[in-house]
């Protein structure tokens, strides 16, 4: 088997079309990446076909420019690995297809990646972590807690009941009338809020359950405002963030303390959120549990996260 050089990341399953070459030695990224918040916002949520079309106008010439800066030709590329799934199925047939054509064009081997594993063992790009840990993925479509054994094996210990982490906070951000993505803009607004200043239900509180649960969450926003139209739309903002963050929080280090794991390492696209990387970081410290945070653009959907775990899943 060929060793690998130089692979080419492409990731396309949602609405950022992304492609990274990674190697080097030590190993490095570069990384660009074709955002569609514009297009998306006036409806406030991803317009799949509009997405895909975004991604076909994309890919060739994000691929063409993150080589260049690379330094790269496409000749030195010796590993494609693109995202073939989950996601939106006409967003991931162009990624996917892309990078299988070009890999048969150059005669290099391709690999399939799962988008939520690569966004599992994302901060293992950046960072020597020991298995096994405990990881928390919270993205836009999932929120699942995983005993990660090692990296290849692991096993989901809960998930979501209903809606995603990142669902909650886009979600909410449409009914209090904010732009889309949700998970910023509530972020940003309550910035200067009261996180303490209205008390929004925590789901599955009980310690024995990983699941989650967020519809209820959203159901009691939407009541919220009806019955308040006037209240302070910082403090509603971080009172909301707040009750997303606690529980994750607290049902994390518990996975953590339940298994005997010494590391929660976060991955996801709510993983951006500051509040939630603090409150992780101080709950688990005081447990004598290590938190690995992936920096910002390993968090959101990337390509470094696809090429990393290419790469590994074919050495
Ligand atoms: O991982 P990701 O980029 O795409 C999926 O795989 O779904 O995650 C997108 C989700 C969206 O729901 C978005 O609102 C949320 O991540 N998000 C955030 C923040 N930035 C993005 N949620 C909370 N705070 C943020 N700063
Ligand atoms: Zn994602």
């Amino acid at each position: 088997m060929p060793s690998i050089k130089l692979t080419l990341g492409i990731e396309s399953s949602c609405d950022e079309t992304a492609a990274a070459v990674y190697g080097g030695n030590p190993p490095g990224f570069v990384e660009k990446v074709a955002r569609q918040f514009d297009i998306h916002s006036p409806y406030g949520g991803v317009v799949p076909e509009l997405a895909s079309r975004c991604h076909l106008e994309a890919v060739s010439m994000l691929v063409t420019e993150t080589c260049k800066e690379a330094g790269a030709d496409l000749n030195d590329i010796s590993l494609v690995a693109a995202t073939a799934g989950p996601g939106l199925a006409g967003a991931l047939v162009v990624g996917l297809t892309y990078g299988k054509s070009l890999a048969f064009a150059l005669k290099k081997p391709f690999v399939a990646v799962n988008h939520v594993e690569a966004h599992m063992y994302a901060a293992c790009a950046e960072s020597k972590i020991d298995f096994p840990f405990v990881a928390l993925v919270v993205s836009g479509g999932h929120t699942l807690l995983v005993d990660v054994k090692n990296e290849f094996e692991y096993e989901i210990l809960g998930r979501t009941r209903d809606d995603a982490a990142g669902e909650a906070f886009d979600k909410g951000a449409k009914i209090l009338g904010l732009p889309y993505p949700g998970g910023v803009s509530i972020e940003e607004t309550g910035k200067t809020g009261n996180a303490a200043a209205y008390d929004f239900p925590r789901a599955l509180k009980e310690k024995k359950s990983l699941d989650f649960s967020f519809s209820g969450l959203k159901t009691s926003l939407l009541y919220f405002n009806q019955k308040n139209p006037d209240a302070p739309i910082e403090d509603v903002c971080a009172s909301y963030q707040q009750a997303i963050v606690d529980v994750l929080v607290r049902k994390s280090v518990f996975a953590a303390q339940k298994l005997n794991r010494k590391t929660i390492v976060l991955g996801g696209g709510v993983v951006a959120n500051k509040k939630l990387r603090e409150d992780m970081n101080s709950v688990a410290k005081k447990k004598g549990i290590k938190v690995v945070l992936p920096s910002f653009n390993l968090c959101t959907d990337n390509a470094r996260m696809i090429a990393y775990r290419g790469t590994i899943l074919y050495e």
